[in-house]
């Protein structure tokens, strides 16, 4: 070997260079600590986004490509940019959305194509999904498949489009629709109508479409999409305008690389195997790194420090790949995506015998993270990483896999893969070693390999219990004889554990019924999980072992099928343990009528920041560039749920690098209190904290990452005590807000419950857990002050800029009129940034007042989870009293739900399910009871459906649970107890304009609920381990803020000479299209286009003390007050264009300028004819109600719990809509949302459910641990519609509000899972009831199939823990 004496010794590049969009870019030392995505944002291309940092969400997807010397040509892969080392990206060239198009220069067509499908909504999602396809297109030789497109974005989330439109836009990019690669293609065959929603051709058709300039309108475009030609040097091109790889860099080769970084950090790349060996002789302990992957999670996330970081990405003795004749030997460095490939390649050239293990491999890397991850992270680093779910590991083990290992001295020894693992994170390597490569034998004939792995969700998520197994058969003496065996699992244990007594117990056995019977109950003893092991779901894992174990014990049986004398037959029914998912790509269809009113209002125009959005040019409030002489705020934060503070030591964090101030409650200059309805918050904690992550102080340090350390070094001692952690822990222990009780009552339950009139009368319990917002962009607030502290301006990522403008004024002590809050756009809300970013900017504003120094505070994804509120859990009681028809005549309700430690807006949020506790059923006794429960949780808050959805889905309960008691569907009990016009609500409101039946009727029809219903029981008789389930569910969502005061509405427009009119209104755009429609409203009313039409932001300064932008009414308040104001100018126009006959209006702005008109109106709006007293207990608290109805057709696999959505038909009733394309939208994104409510999000906190998590504190805090549904999580079919025919009465232009409503329908998917397995059940033979708590994750899926793999571990009626 080599050796390295000296860096000097070894060729190395003069400067560190890297080329960005094309531009070069010297690299300066001193900069190892940064990630590519820190740099990129710091040199001002903030297209790219920071939404998590843990590599869990896509949102900073880039472009690197480097010269690939042995291919000889260029490789493209989208990576994380937040994960990446700025140094790994030397000598490459990075492109960023900014690099792809822009507004100035032209879109590109993907960033075209994604604007004009509506598949961006927030937009912080959308430069993610523009690399991700960018980066596949420039990498692909041939134009992809639909699979692969939807594969590459497997690794970016979005939370408001649902995902349907952004498959729709990049679909045209798949070489399956020749049309669009066509050369100027029309995409119009005579007469096709092209679908505004998507773009394409489609159903919706111009049947549909009203006028003929309708259609003519959704016709235009679509013949942008030129010709594609391919590069072999850069891969593919798609248009003329394609950023080339740098010259440059073809002739420059990766050389080695010295570098430092902040504390003392000591970067390297070498570029030789001696090199990394010399370098690990002289730092023993440094970490090695390829994709970093794991290394920058323990480095930011675990806050652990590596002083020496040695990058062996580019050593090509690490990056091997040989094919020998006895089976693969690939380096420790090789990428996952590289390592399928050649496992894709090698399974096409030999004989399928041999690659058994290898295509278990490519089934295990399909589910393995997202692409981005895949194609940084190394086969070496997943090994020796040796987390316990390793996806790999147990495959490498069970494959009989060796590990070549290599010390500093050049010495090279080989172990078997299934000694590697010694402990929790431990291999067998010592101080100097280095994995070297891997050796994977071929298969032997009869010997096979499985892999299993059973996640929260599907795509890209880490395991919960994964296996790999391998069983080599030989006959003899006319048996099928196991001559050898592997059985290994991860997620059991604190490493991959091989099930060793089971492997001898199955060695010399015939592979028949009875061997399978002994392995199992061998099995059990074999994995043993301990009641209290980290993670939880102990039942749930212990039956996965075995049920694993039996699909692997089926699929051999299959794939030995017809073998002569193999004797084990699987019945027919048994084959759907075998079947593996497969998912086609997703058809959509969105099916409404277009009503235009004037030339705008009507039309499915796109988000007016779109084009902004796919480029990367919208800015949001952490883009906007920082003030001179700007600090950065980190909070310091309780670790205790319930503790007396005894003392706060902030000397350490007051000398810690960069440090500019520390501030805590004594600082504060105005008052500490603070609260949206009820001031009952501390700003800064004093005395008592009561959750983990409320704020005690706050830190500002010269750059976001000194802020944090220096917050984590405060010293607080703590005196700890009781803790509320749980609705039931509250009820027991009466611990309610004060003054929060609340009852209404329709009809006199008591009485009925006595009359003897109910045939049958039944009690339960419905649990129901919360909801993470997970909008992309975090919360985010910059503060700066002026004239000495005068006056105070922010900027602020929030729903409701007024109550940043209240909260900073009162802590300050500041009047109001001398604070402005501005937003511009926020990347989502969903309720989350209505009250509970406000204390955000108090938080800020202190250390910007008193230091007079700009301040902003922007939340890590975890702080942000931890810190800020989620949607409520809720626990209701229910009786309910009934005939044997299943007519509904009672219900008692008591419900409860967890607000947290301050009241904020839980009072409201009860008030509103309880007014949707009858969901749409005409119940005439009706008792509702409600308390607000404290616990010692941040503080809960709003989330989109305010309590609605909670509401209504205790009355989904028991409904169902009537169907099952007196035998007949759902859908039909649903039917006899539906309300209908001029039914009065337990609330006193009167029903009115009621479409519920007709929509409802058309639902039936649209989805063929009858012959659904048929095939799927057709199906359950066929198939034992996979069941489907359809339901049906309607909605009925009250529209107007239930505080009547809130109920109102500013605006000011503004009309310039050049005929441009400027509209500022109180609603905040996040992604709804809330200015969109205002502006297509100001756009009908003055007869202008709508490019003409420009709103620029909502400030506090230009529309004062606005509701917050919530309850889904802000288009119908919000449009009222701007037409109430551009009739107001109207109004004093026309007698102008009147008397000058002028027609064009630029003209008539001028002219009318020039008479002295005041072109400048304000706007106000009051929702009428509301208004509920709740000493009463009788109003009317809605203008009117919005319904809709969903069916959903599922499909769960009973063994392991995973699930699909087959089909999902949505339909409602939106008036005659505003902007249909929007409305699509919101239904569309709001049903995804509400699928990850009722299948997929479990919050999991430290209380007694969970009692391996320290108490209080949230463990699912990133997307690493909390899963929102991801584009494999879209219904195969998923149809949208709107009701034709049903203008509004009560609302702007016969509109209706959509927001919220379409929310709750998502809980046809829960109903129909509980339909499945009720199918599921009936096999195993339990036909009675049974819970099913909220969500239905796989783990409450296969606990609820009891069958005889959970019976030695859970009893039939067993309830998985929900922290509640
Ligand atoms: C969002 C996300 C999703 C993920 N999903 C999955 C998943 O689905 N399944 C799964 O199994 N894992 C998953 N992981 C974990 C991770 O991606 C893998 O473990 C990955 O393979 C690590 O490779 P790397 O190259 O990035 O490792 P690095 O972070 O670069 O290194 C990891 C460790 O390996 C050591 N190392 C690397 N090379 C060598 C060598 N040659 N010799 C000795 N030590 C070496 C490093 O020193 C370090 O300790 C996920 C991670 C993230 C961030
Ligand atoms: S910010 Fe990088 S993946 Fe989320
Ligand atoms: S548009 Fe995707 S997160 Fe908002």
């Amino acid at each position: 070997m080599g050796s390295l004496k000296n860096e000097e010794e070894v060729e190395q590049s003069n400067e560190a260079i890297l080329y960005v969009n094309g531009v070069r870019r010297v690299l300066p030392d001193g900069l190892a600590h940064l990630t590519l995505l820190e740099y990129l944002r710091d040199v001002g291309l903030t297209g790219t986004k920071l939404g998590c940092g843990e590599g869990g969400c896509g949102a900073c997807t880039v472009m690197v490509s480097y010269f690939n010397e042995n291919l000889k040509r260029c490789r493209h892969h989208a990576v994380n940019a937040c994960l990446t080392p700025l140094y790994t990206v030397e000598g490459m060239h990075v492109i960023t959305v900014e690099g792809v198009g822009s507004g100035r220069h032209g879109l590109h067509p993907v960033q075209e194509s994604l604007a004009r499908s509506h598949g961006s909504q927030c937009g912080f999602c959308t430069p993610g999904f523009v690399m991700s396809l960018y980066a596949l297109l420039r990498s692909s030789r041939t134009p992809p498949t639909e699979e692969q497109i939807e594969e590459s974005l497997a690794g970016n989330l979005c939370r408001c489009t649902g995902y349907r439109p952004i498959v729709d836009a990049f679909r045209v990019f798949s070489k399956t629709d020749d049309l669009l690669y066509t050369e100027g293609s029309q995409v119009t065959k005579v007469g096709e109508f092209i679908c505004p929603g998507t773009g394409k051709p489609c159903s919706c058709g111009p049947k549909d479409a009203s006028t003929e300039e309708t259609s003519k309108q959704s016709c235009e475009g679509n013949n942008y999409y030129k010709a594609v030609s391919y590069s072999e040097i850069s891969g593919s091109a798609y248009t003329n305008k394609e950023l080339i790889f740098p010259p440059e860099l073809l002739l420059r080769k990766l050389s080695y690389l010295s570098m430092r970084g902040f504390g003392g950090l000591k970067w390297y790349r070498p570029s030789r195997l001696s090199h990394v060996l010399d370098l690990r002789s002289r730092y023993p302990d440094a970490k090695l790194v390829v994709g970093n992957t794991e290394v920058g999670i323990e480095m930011r996330l675990k806050r652990i420090h590596y002083p020496v970081l040695i990058s062996v990405t580019h050593v090509p003795e690490l990056n091997l790949v040989n094919v020998t004749e006895n089976g693969l030997e690939i380096g420790s460095s090789v990428r996952l995506s590289e390592f399928l490939e050649i496992l894709q390649k090698v399974t096409k050239e030999r004989a399928s015998h041999e690659t058994s293990a290898c295509r278990a491999f490519i089934e295990q890397i399909k589910w393995f993270a997202g692409k981005q991850i895949r194609n940084v992270a190394s086969v070496g680093g997943n090994i020796c990483t040796a987390s316990p779910i390793s996806d790999l590991n147990p495959l490498w083990m069970a494959a009989g896999a060796t590990f070549r290992i290599i010390d500093c001295k050049g010495n090279i020894r080989t172990t078997l893969a299934e000694k590697f693992f010694l402990s929790y994170r431990k291999v067998d390597l010592t101080t100097g070693e280095i994995l070297l490569s891997v050796f994977l034998p071929w298969t032997r004939p009869f010997e096979l390999v499985k892999e299993f792995k059973q996640a929260h969700r599907r795509d890209d998520d880490i395991a919960i219990v994964n296996s790999a197994m391998r069983v080599f058969l030989e006959e003899k003496d006319q048996q099928w004889i196991v001559s050898d065996a592997s059985i290994v699992y991860g997620g059991v244990a604190a490493l991959s554990l091989s099930a060793s007594r089971t492997k001898d117990f199955l060695i010399g056995k015939s592979w028949n019924r009875e061997c399978l019977l002994g392995a199992l109950k061998v099995l059990e003893q074999d994995i043993v999980i301990k009641e209290d092991a980290p993670g939880g779901m102990v039942e749930f894992r212990k039956s996965l072992t075995s049920s694993f174990f039996f699909k692997f014990f089926m699929w051999i049986s299959y794939q030995m099928e017809g073998q002569k004398s193999f004797m084990e037959r699987m019945p027919s029914s048994y084959l759907s343990a075998v079947q593996s998912f497969h998912r086609p790509s997703v058809i959509g269809s969105q099916n409404f009528e277009i009503r235009k009113h004037g030339n705008s209002v009507g039309s499915p125009e796109i988000h007016l920041s779109a084009r902004l959005q796919v480029t990367g040019e919208a800015e949001y409030t952490d883009d906007a560039p920082m003030p001179p002489n700007s600090l950065h705020a980190a909070m310091v934060l309780s670790e205790k749920p319930h503790a007396r503070i005894l003392s706060i030591d902030d000397s350490e964090a007051k000398s810690s690098p960069g440090v500019e101030g520390i501030f805590f409650a004594k600082d504060i200059p105005g008052d500490k209190m603070i609260g949206p309805v009820i001031a009952d918050e501390e700003l800064f904690a004093t005395d008592i904290v009561t959750c983990v992550g409320q704020a005690i102080g706050v830190v500002v340090a010269d750059t976001h990452q000194n802020a944090r350390n220096a917050a984590g070094k405060v010293r607080v001692k703590y005196e700890d005590l009781p803790a509320i952690l749980s609705i039931a822990d509250a009820v027991k222990n009466k611990s309610f807000h004060p003054n929060t009780e609340r009852t209404l009552t329709k009809g006199d339950v008591e009485l009925c419950f006595q009359s003897g009139e109910c045939d049958r009368v039944i009690e339960g319990q419905v649990q129901i857990g919360g909801q993470e917002h997970f909008y992309l962009e975090p919360n985010s607030s910059l503060v700066w002050t002026i004239d000495g502290g005068n006056e105070v301006h922010m900027i602020s990522s929030t729903q409701a800029p007024q109550k940043h403008q209240k909260y900073v004024s009162h802590v300050l002590g500041l009047p109001m009129s001398k604070v402005v809050c501005k937003t511009k756009r926020i990347g989502g809300g969903f309720g989350g940034k209505e009250t509970r970013s406000g204390f955000l900017a108090a938080v800020a504003a202190v250390p910007s007042y008193l230091l007079k120094r700009p301040v902003k505070l922007t939340l890590d994804r975890d702080i942000d989870m931890m810190t800020t509120g989620q949607r409520h859990s809720f626990l209701g009681n229910y009786k309910v009293g009934f005939t044997n028809d299943g007519k509904v005549l009672a219900l008692d309700l008591e419900i409860f739900n967890n607000a947290g430690n301050s009241l904020d807006l839980s009072l409201a949020i009860l008030e509103r399910a309880m007014f949707h506790s009858d969901n749409v059923y005409e119940i005439p006794n009706v008792r509702v009871k409600g308390r607000v429960c404290f616990t010692n949780f941040p503080s809960n808050t709003a989330f989109r459906g305010f309590g609605g959805p909670q509401g209504m889905l205790i009355t989904e309960n028991w409904i169902q649970r009537i169907a099952m008691e007196v035998q007949r569907s759902p859908e039909v009990i649903r039917e006899i107890n539906f309300i209908s016009e001029g039914s009065v609500l337990h609330f006193g409101q009167k029903i009115e304009h009621c479409t519920l039946e007709r929509l409802w009727n058309e639902l039936k029809t649209s989805s063929a609920y009858s012959s659904a219903r048929e095939n799927v029981e057709q199906f359950n008789l066929q198939n034992r381990w996979k069941k489907r389930g359809i339901a049906m569910v309607p909605t009925k969502f009250g529209i107007s803020f239930t505080t009547k005061f809130m109920n109102q509405a500013g605006a000011l427009v503004q009309i310039y000479t050049d005929g441009t009119v400027l509209v500022t209104h109180g609603g905040v755009e996040m992604g709804q299209g809330l200015h969109t429609k205002v502006a297509q409203i100001a756009a009908s009313c003055f007869n202008i286009p709508l490019s003409s039409v420009f709103i620029s932001e909502t400030s506090t300064d230009k529309v004062p003390n606005a509701s917050p932008t919530a309850a889904s009414a802000s288009s119908d308040m919000y449009g009222a007050a701007v037409l109430d104001a551009c009739e107001q100018l109207k109004a004093r126009m026309q007698p102008i264009a009147l008397k000058h006959n002028i027609c064009s209006f630029p003209e008539l702005a001028n002219v009318c300028h020039m008479e002295r008109i005041d072109l400048s109106a304000h706007g106000f709006y009051i929702t009428p004819d509301i208004g509920f007293d709740w000493k009463i207990g009788n109003g009317k608290p809605f203008s009117y109600f919005t319904y809709g109805a969903a069916f959903a057709e599922v499909e769960i696999d009973t063994l392991t719990g995973d699930f699909h959505t087959r089909t999902a038909d949505v339909c409602l009733d939106l008036g005659f809509s505003i902007n249909p394309a929007l409305d699509v939208g919101q239904i569309e994104g709001a049903f995804i949302q509400g699928l990850g409510w009722v299948a997929l999000e479990e919050l999991k906190w430290g209380d007694a459910a969970h009692k391996w998590v320290s108490p209080g504190r949230l463990f699912t805090s990133g997307p690493g641990s909390y899963k929102i549904p991801s584009i494999n999580d879209l219904p195969f079919n998923f149809k949208v519609s709107l009701l034709k025919d049903a203008p509004n009465v009560k609302a702007i232009h016969s509109s209706k509000a959509v927001g919220e409503p379409p929310f709750f329908l998502a809980s046809a998917v829960f109903f129909a899972i509980k339909d499945a397995i009720i199918a599921a059940r009936a096999d195993a033979g339990h036909t009675g009831w049974f819970p099913l708590d909220n969500p239905a994750t796989p783990e409450r899926i296969r606990m609820a199939c009891a069958d005889e793999f959970t019976n030695p571990f859970a009893a039939s009626d067993f309830r998985p823990k929900l922290s509640v």
